[in-house]
């Protein structure tokens, strides 16, 4: 469906919880409460709404969506969906050995990983959580399970984690798996200060060896990651800048929250509930189209850091 602004939006996102089994400092707290969570059936309901609108990407994001017991089963239910030609999952890893087989036997073909650091010991001060170990399994186990692609996203903050950027982009050297960089966004209190941001410019200029990659991929595999390449790198890095940059313009994403909220915008307040209307067809779709034509032109970061709502609950 094409918005307001003239884009058109193929793209959700769908939280299945905001809990989480880290406790990250920048991301901001509250990962443990106990909201209402939309259940599969009513996860397949919406996103079938959204398909007849054009959705044909999904992914699944949360909080930590490995904690949801059910989360095979929403895969299955999702990616049978008529027109959903797509479905990809963002974790932080801890659960993916585990699940990596189930979840590519339910459908999903992509993995976004999250990682800060290769440090066992700055692991468990970034996550408060000793696991690093887990996520590097979950890393294997989704090679062997033939996950394709493995994303690393990793989130450098001057100070704490910034000289990390070197061995996390040795990880794309020697494995097919495309190490990301993301800017960090004003968040959390933690992520309040703008001289905090490695920029991604500033990535460029300490490793003059990456080349940008000429075809950045096809239109269906649209991203917000620049990607760059080295001879005999096996996997890209790429730079996701969305405090240096804007790419509002070209935004083709919408969000559904666990608790059955639509968030037209990860940078604006504005919901949609759809909760109180999904028993009524005709309800949840208008409501479905009202969320798609209220997206933004813009979304507010650049104005400032401060504004705090943890990502915990959007799903990044
Ligand atoms: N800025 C940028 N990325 C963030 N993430 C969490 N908080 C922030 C922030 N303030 C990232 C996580 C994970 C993804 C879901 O969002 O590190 O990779």
């Amino acid at each position: 469906m094409i918005d307001t602004y003239g884009r058109n939006i193929n793209y959700l996102r769908v939280s299945v919880t905001k809990r989480c089994n880290l406790n990250c400092t920048y991301c901001g707290a509250d990962c443990h409460g106990k909201d209402y969570e939309l259940t599969a059936e009513q996860i397949e309901k919406i996103v079938k709404v959204f398909a007849d609108f054009g959705i044909d990407k999904v992914r699944l994001t949360g909080g930590e969506p490995l904690l949801r017991p059910d989360i095979c089963h929403i895969a299955e239910k999702i990616s049978s969906i008529k027109g959903i030609r797509k479905l990809a999952l963002t974790t932080n890893g801890i659960r993916l050995k585990e699940f990596a087989l189930p979840l590519k036997k339910a459908g999903i073909t992509a993995v976004n990983i999250s990682l800060d650091t290769t440090d066992k010991e700055q692991f468990k001060k970034i996550t408060g959580t000793d696991a690093l170990e887990k996520v590097f399994d979950g890393i294997d186990q989704c090679e062997k399970a033939g996950i394709s692609p493995i994303r690393l996203n990793a989130v450098l903050i001057r100070g704490q984690n910034d000289e990390q950027a070197e061995s996390l982009i040795n990880i794309a050297k020697t494995r097919k798996i495309d190490v990301r960089f993301i800017e960090l966004m004003p968040f959390s209190d933690a992520g309040e200060n703008e001289k905090l941001v490695v920029k991604g410019e500033e990535l460029l200029k300490r490793f003059p060896f990456l080349k940008p990659v000429k075809a950045q991929g096809s239109s269906f595999e649209k991203s917000v990651a620049r990607y760059y390449e080295s001879d005999s790198f096996k996997g890209r890095i790429g730079l996701i800048t969305p405090v240096s940059d804007k790419f509002c313009s070209e935004c083709n994403r919408i969000r559904l929250l666990s608790d059955g909220k639509v968030k037209p915008c990860l940078g604006n307040e504005e919901t949609f509930d759809l909760l109180e209307v999904i028993d009524n067809e005709a309800l949840l779709r208008e409501r479905i189209r009202q969320a798609i034509l209220s997206k933004p032109m813009e979304h507010k970061f650049s104005c400032g850091y401060g504004n705090n709502h943890g990502l915990n609950k959007i799903g990044g």
